[in-house]
């Protein structure tokens, strides 16, 4: 059983991570209109990531007999100030992610819910990969600077990565 604090907190992280999904998919369009194809990639799969951990979510709710909630997803923002600008607003959404985590492990360890605080584990790990990607990637583009050749050549990294749907034991 969750209590009613727990199931309203797991609700309200679904909605926040379908709301990632749409600012990655947000940004992946940004990115395609500043014709940053691997970015835009980039930011798809993410997106498609996103999507995943709220399905993650939603399932552990139901399991728990709990009752899943959907609330209305937030307009995203529309205008970035270019490449560099993208990392660093992903950078800035996982920093706020990994915070909104803690709190429903902060919760979960109050009420002694052991269950939740193993089935949040996986996120908590998840927060550090996704925080050192983003910080590494603000790196790179920075360095590249204003080098366009530097640039694409990143974005033709950033082209090849593909989504890998989570197996059962890392989900
Ligand atoms: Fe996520």
């Amino acid at each position: 059983m969750l209590s009613k604090s727990l199931e309203k907190a797991l609700n309200e992280q679904i909605n926040f991570e379908y709301y990632s999904a749409y600012t990655y998919l947000a940004m992946a369009a940004y990115a395609e209109d500043i014709d940053f194809s691997g970015a835009a990639n980039f930011f798809t799969i993410q997106a498609e990531e996103e999507l995943s951990h709220a399905k993650k979510i939603y399932d552990y709710v139901n399991q728990k007999g709990g009752r899943v909630k959907l609330e209305g997803i937030e307009k995203p923002r529309f205008e970035y100030e270019g490449l560099v600008n993208i990392f660093e607003e992903g950078l800035k959404h996982e920093q706020e992610v990994t915070k909104r985590i803690y709190k429903i492990a902060d919760l979960a360890l109050e009420e002694k819910e052991h269950a939740t605080i193993s089935f949040l584990k996986w996120f908590i790990d998840e927060q550090v990969e996704e925080e050192e990607s983003f910080t590494n990637l603000v790196k790179k583009i920075k360095r590249a600077g204003e080098n366009e050749a530097n640039l694409y050549m990143i974005d033709d990294e950033l082209a090849t990565r593909t989504f890998v749907p989570p197996t059962k034991d890392s989900l």
